[in-house]
This record gives structure tokens, C-alpha cells and sequence, in this order.
């Protein structure tokens, strides 16, 4: 008879293992998003609830990490109740919960973690711990039910600019990342300077709609280069100093020319790297991945480079591109099929395991 928690989850864990449909409840809580998931099988997704605190932070110009800790201390547990209500089952129901455990605002991980530890022990679930950027490659196999590895991916997000070769669905290997700013990082930062409010990302993108991507060249040499890493703080600080001296001369700027030319030099510069990259690597596949994939001209111009040299491009439904559980229960999944759950001594990590490599 097993005895402690731990020899209880191991069970079901191999129980898990054996099972046709398991269902597994995925957490995340690393920044402004608190949101659980039941997904079955490890791609069917039967609930995503997500609680943004968007509004919230909006009034800071960026996320407040304390302010999102308390967001998720109060949201954590209705937000799990409507996932597990949406989908239709209970906890009992549940065989594994999946937790964002790095990387992340380490106050806003620990209400996850912790919320999940506390249901693991409750129940006897099974813990699994997950790294957020995994996660985020993850929801491209929620959106193409046949994708498996290998395959190239590009990842862009808040905090990380990624090009990763997807070699198992838990063996990764970094091939190029930002040396300074992540894409997002950079939107935000130049959205900021143009007055326009938090996240930056999609506001940047509704402002270039209606610009000229020609009309300022703001490429950088090094993000042309050969090497696959990135280079994004160069290309912001030429468009604020665009702004800094338009206003000291008292001249107007066409800020929708700015926002789309911006947008050009950093959707070439992680499309052609990561095209690139697969082609380099023999791969015929490359997927998307994290907060920045939800622009459409990213999205519309890997496509397109995709397509000349006859690479399948792959990238998630919109809902998935930020952060989300339904990613989170989708490569927990893939990790207890590979390895033992986690003890109830996980702790939360600020880092990546992408930046340690
Ligand atoms: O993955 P995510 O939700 O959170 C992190 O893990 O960082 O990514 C958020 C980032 C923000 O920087 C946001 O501005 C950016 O993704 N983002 C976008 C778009 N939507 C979100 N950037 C450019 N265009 C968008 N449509
Ligand atoms: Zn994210």
C-alpha cells in the first residue's frame, strides 16, 4: 500500500499513462493572465477560462508585479471552478494538474504553484511542473492535431525571442535567441513611447495597419547577418530618437509610417533567422509560438517565406498565442508521458530553462 503523497502520484501517474483519455488541469499565473484549462488526451481542449488583468496594469503603462500577485491570489480559485464547470467534470475527475512554474514574475508563479500543490495534495494528483515557453510551443499541437517533432520554432514573446529546435515534445535545443530585448519587449517599449497604452503589441500593430512599412529603414546590420540570434534594442532606440528629434524640431512624424516600419524590421528579422534556421537545420516544419504570434503581419509574412522553399508553417489559433492554461495542460501532458511527476517541493524559478542554456 503506498504510503506518502508522493508513491500515491507515482501510481497515477503510470495510471495516467495507461489510460485512453486522461484528463489533465493545466494552471498559469507567470504574469497578468490567471487561467486554467481541462484538456483531454493531451489536445482536446473541453474548457480554457482565462482572467486578464489587462485593465488593471493599463493604468501603470506595464505590469505591476505585486498588484498581479494579489489579482492572482483572488482570481486563482473561481478561475479553476469555471475551468473545471466549462469542461463538464470535477476534481475528482481530474488524473494530473499541470503548473506554469517558470519562468515568470516569481510572486505571480508562486500563487500557481502553490494553489496547484495544495490541490495535488488535496486530491492525490499528480504535479507537473512546466516551463511557460514550452508551454507556448505546445499550443501549436493544439491547433494541428497531426504536428509532431521535430520541428523549428520561433518563439516571441514579452520576455523571451526564441529560435528553438523542437526535437521530442520534451527535448529542446536553442539554436538563437535576443541578445537584448525580446520582440515583445520592443513593442512595448515603442508603442510606450508613441502614447499608446499597455500591452503595446496589438495597439502597435492596429496604428501600422495604416502606414507605410517603407517609409522609414529601420533594419539593423546585425540582424542581417549570418548568425541566428537577434538584436531588437537597436531598432527601438532608432525609432524613439525618431521621435525625440521630430518634437524637438517642432516637425510632425506620420506615426503609422514609424509603427508599420518598425513593424517590417522586426517581422523580417524573425522570419528570415527562423526560415532560415529550418531550412539550415533539414526541418520541413516551422511552427510559432508565444504573445508575438498573434500579429498578422508576422504571422502573414512567415507564411509567405514558408511557402517559397515549401516548409509547412504552423502557428496557433489566436486564442492560444497568449498566455493561456490550455498550452500548459497540453505539454503537461506530453511531460508525464516522458518523465515521474514533480514533488510537492517544486518551487517556482524566475528563469527559463532556454535562458540557462
Ligand atoms: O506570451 P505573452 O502573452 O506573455 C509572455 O509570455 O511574455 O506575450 C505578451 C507579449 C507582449 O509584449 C505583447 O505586446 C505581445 O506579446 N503581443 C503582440 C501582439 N499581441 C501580443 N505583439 C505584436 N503584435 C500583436 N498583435
Ligand atoms: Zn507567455
Amino acid at each position: 500500500m503506498p504510503r506518502t503523497y508522493y508513491e500515491k502520484a507515482l501510481l497515477k501517474a503510470a495510471e495516467y499513462r495507461r489510460k485512453e483519455a486522461p484528463l489533465i488541469l493545466g494552471i498559469e499565473s507567470s504574469c497578468d493572465e490567471t487561467a486554467a484549462s481541462v484538456v483531454r488526451a493531451g489536445r482536446g481542449v473541453l474548457s480554457a477560462s482565462v482572467h486578464t488583468q489587462i485593465p488593471i496594469h493599463r493604468l501603470y503603462g506595464g505590469v505591476v508585479p505585486e498588484i498581479a500577485s494579489r489579482s492572482h491570489t483572488e482570481r486563482i480559485g473561481g478561475v479553476v471552478n469555471d475551468a473545471l464547470e466549462k469542461a463538464g467534470v470535477s476534481l475528482s475527475d481530474i488524473d494530473a494538474i499541470a503548473v506554469t512554474y517558470r519562468p515568470g514574475l516569481i510572486g505571480a508563479l508562486l500563487v500557481g504553484v502553490s494553489f496547484a500543490k495544495g490541490l495535488c495534495y488535496a486530491a492525490d494528483k499528480p504535479l507537473i511542473g512546466v516551463d511557460h515557453i514550452t508551454g507556448h510551443i505546445a499550443a501549436n499541437y493544439i491547433t494541428y492535431p497531426d504536428l509532431t517533432p521535430p520541428f523549428m520554432c520561433i518563439v516571441a514573446s514579452g520576455g523571451h525571442s526564441h529560435i528553438v529546435r523542437v526535437d521530442s515534445y520534451t527535448d529542446f535545443t536553442l539554436i538563437g535567441r535576443t541578445r537584448d530585448d525580446a520582440a515583445g519587449e520592443a513593442f512595448d517599449k515603442v508603442a510606450r513611447a508613441m502614447g499608446l497604452p499597455y500591452p503595446g503589441g496589438p495597439e502597435l500593430e492596429a496604428l501600422a495597419a495604416g502606414g507605410d512599412p517603407e517609409a522609414y529603414r529601420l533594419h539593423t546590420a546585425f540582424n542581417e547577418g549570418e548568425g541566428f540570434d537577434f538584436s531588437f534594442s537597436g531598432i527601438k532606440t532608432a525609432v524613439v530618437n525618431i521621435l525625440h528629434n521630430a518634437e524637438q524640431k517642432g516637425e510632425p512624424v506620420n506615426r503609422a509610417d514609424l509603427a508599420a516600419s518598425f513593424q517590417r524590421a522586426v517581422t523580417d528579422a524573425l522570419t528570415i533567422k527562423s526560415v532560415r534556421a529550418a531550412r539550415e537545420a533539414g526541418l520541413s516544419t516551422l511552427a510559432l509560438a508565444g504573445g508575438v504570434s498573434a500579429n498578422k503581419c508576422l504571422r502573414e509574412r512567415l507564411q509567405r517565406e514558408c511557402d517559397k522553399y515549401g516548409i509547412r508553417f504552423c502557428r496557433p489559433d489566436m486564442k492560444y498565442c497568449t498566455d493561456n492554461a490550455a498550452m500548459i495542460a497540453c505539454q503537461g501532458h506530453y511531460e508525464i508521458m516522458a518523465r515521474e511527476p514533480n514533488e510537492l517541493s517544486l518551487d517556482p524559478d524566475a528563469a527559463s530553462f532556454l535562458q540557462m542554456m
